[in-house]
């Protein structure tokens, strides 16, 4: 059913985005969500809520690392305020030290007493200088901090086998080698654990422009000869190793790269293929990330959407080479990238961050929990003051985005069994732009518990959605909704819960469990 385009001036439309009162405007009959909460479904892999940090701008240096002697309270130099806040957010693994600065990247650079360490000019971005003064050690140092795992992205790009080698090698090595006794001396004398190995970034450009046949050459050999010592990283627990992948819709780079996997013998294997895939508006981003009006709202959301379709074309290709599913997906590079913000330096990627960023979030996590057969770790970019931010820092101060939030009501999600959901969405149409009206997940979590998680697109009508579960009578419903004044209200230093949830909770009537989606709003419930 399509509903009708209203015709509207842009004026009209702004005002009532932010008029609370007509975003109150009357539900229509509620939208029935049915819940098949018994039907199998696959493990919602809790690595697809992992981050992205890269050395761009102060997504390190600022954001994480303000070095010990910093009047910012720190624990051996790194912020305690943002590990604190990245702790409440269970982030199951950390991708580092980039994108295209890993092809850069010499870790060696990045070791030992910090007076020696070579200061270089980061060439990606913005031609910063780069201190090196937050390497390997502090890395590992951070994800301890927050309880994450390690996505280390090797430098295949103008680096060598054997340098990669040796970095894993000081990284897993026993104690009692050469190797290991360098890092014991540089403070850790244990095995770091290496979660996740990146062969390379965006190898089909700055990571050197690379044929895809020449790539996969040069991926099994450091398929072959990079090895994790770390005795504990067996079984189940062994480091999985990321291929390069398409970018976007190309199919290039998936089909030479699973071809090979197949091929591949006893001698070495990949564990996973790696897509980056942006919603930019166009390239280059000119989309801005504080001030947009209705159409912008919905022609990003409906291009963020095309993820689905994205992961559908690739896995089918894989599907070919790997029925089993054996090798995940990793889309280890996602999120809005918008205009720099004004006064910022453009190599920086400086973005704010705002209820329909939210929102994209949400809509993304939801694509992937559908794809939780084969998408198995996605890591949003990035983690700090980069594209699509948890967390913005100036100095001192630090606040917490609305995509942060997203992550944080997501928690249920994490490791949850996905349980299939149906209902007619009805349309939200802007324009010449038609979006689903709704949309919504539901999975059991590791305790057993149902969660449901709706996303209301309509920037102006509130949605009733009755929850109806195959075979059970759910009686009431607990969590978080979260909305905001207008779909470019954002959270700043000075007005920090501008976006922020608000507890949500809902009892049966004679109409069965009716839940109020407010207008441009996302809700995780618990029905009991
Ligand atoms: O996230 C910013 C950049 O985007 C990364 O460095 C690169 O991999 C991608 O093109």
């Amino acid at each position: 059913m399509l509903k009708i385009a209203r015709p509207m001036a842009a004026s009209v439309l702004a005002m009532m985005i932010a008029s609370p009162a007509l975003a109150q405007a009357k539900a229509d009959a509620p939208i029935a969500v049915r819940i098949e909460a018994g039907a199998p479904g696959a493990k919602i892999d809790r690595n697809i809520f992992g981050q992205f940090a890269e050395h761009l701008g102060s997504g390190i240096y600022g954001g994480v690392w303000v070095g010990k002697d910093s009047p910012i309270p720190n624990v051996r130099g790194i912020r305690t305020d943002v590990v604190k806040a990245l702790r409440d957010i269970k982030v199951p693994n950390v991708r580092w030290p980039g994108g295209c600065f890993a092809d850069e990247y010499h870790w060696r650079h990045g070791i030992g007493p910090v007076e020696g360490r070579r200061k270089t000019i980061n060439s990606n971005w913005g031609g910063a200088v780069e201190p090196n003064t937050f390497g390997t050690d502090e890395f590992m140092d951070f994800v301890g901090q927050i309880g994450s795992d390690a996505y280390i992205s090797v430098n295949v790009g103008s680096g060598t086998v054997q340098e990669a080698a040796e970095w894993v090698e000081y990284m897993t090595a026993d104690p009692e080698t050469t190797a290991g006794k360098e890092r014991a001396a540089n403070g850790h004398r244990e095995p770091y654990k290496i979660k996740y190995l990146g062969l390379g970034n965006e190898s089909w450009s700055c990571g050197g422009a690379m044929r895809p046949e020449y790539y996969a050459d040069e991926m099994k050999r450091y398929a072959r000869f990079v090895r994790n010592y770390n005795p504990k990283q067996t079984g189940a627990d062994a480091m999985q190793r990321i291929a390069v992948g398409p970018d976007q819709g190309k199919p290039a780079y998936t089909e030479t790269v699973m071809a090979a996997q197949k091929g591949h013998d006893w001698a070495w294997n990949i564990e996973g293929l790696s897509l980056h895939s942006y919603t930019t508006g166009g390239w280059p981003p000119s989309y801005s990330s504080t001030k947009f009006d209705e159409t912008a709202y919905a022609k990003l959301l409906k291009e963020t959407l095309g993820m689905d379709g994205l992961i559908t074309q690739h896995a089918a290709i894989m599907d070919k080479y790997d029925p089993d599913k054996k090798v995940p997906l990793a889309v280890d590079e996602w999120g809005v990238w918008l205009a720099p913000l004004e006064g910022t330096n453009p190599g920086f990627l400086v973005q704010q961050n705002s209820m329909r960023d939210a929102l994209v979030a949400a809509l993304n996590l939801n694509i992937f929990a559908r794809h939780a057969d084969r998408v198995r770790i996605t890591n949003i970019a990035q983690m700090i003051n980069v594209l699509q931010a948890m967390i913005l820092t100036d100095k001192d101060k630090m606040v917490l985005t609305p995509t942060y939030h997203v992550y944080k009501m997501y928690l249920p999600f994490q490791d949850a069994t996905f349980a299939p959901v149906s209902f007619d969405a009805g349309t939200y149409t802007q324009g010449d732009i038609t979006l689903p009206r709704i949309d919504a997940i539901a999975a059991r979590d590791t305790q057993g518990k149902l969660w449901l998680a709706v996303s209301n697109l309509d920037p102006v009508k509130s949605a009733s959605i009755r929850a109806d579960i195959a075979g059970v009578k759910a009686a009431s419903a607990t969590g978080q909704v979260m909305t905001a004044p207008r779909v470019d209200s954002i959270n700043t230093f000075d007005a920090p819960n501008a976006v922020a949830p608000k507890p949500y909770t809902a009892k049966a009537g004679a109409g069965g469990l009716v839940l109020q989606a407010p207008p441009k709003s996302i809700m995780v419930i618990r029905l009991d």
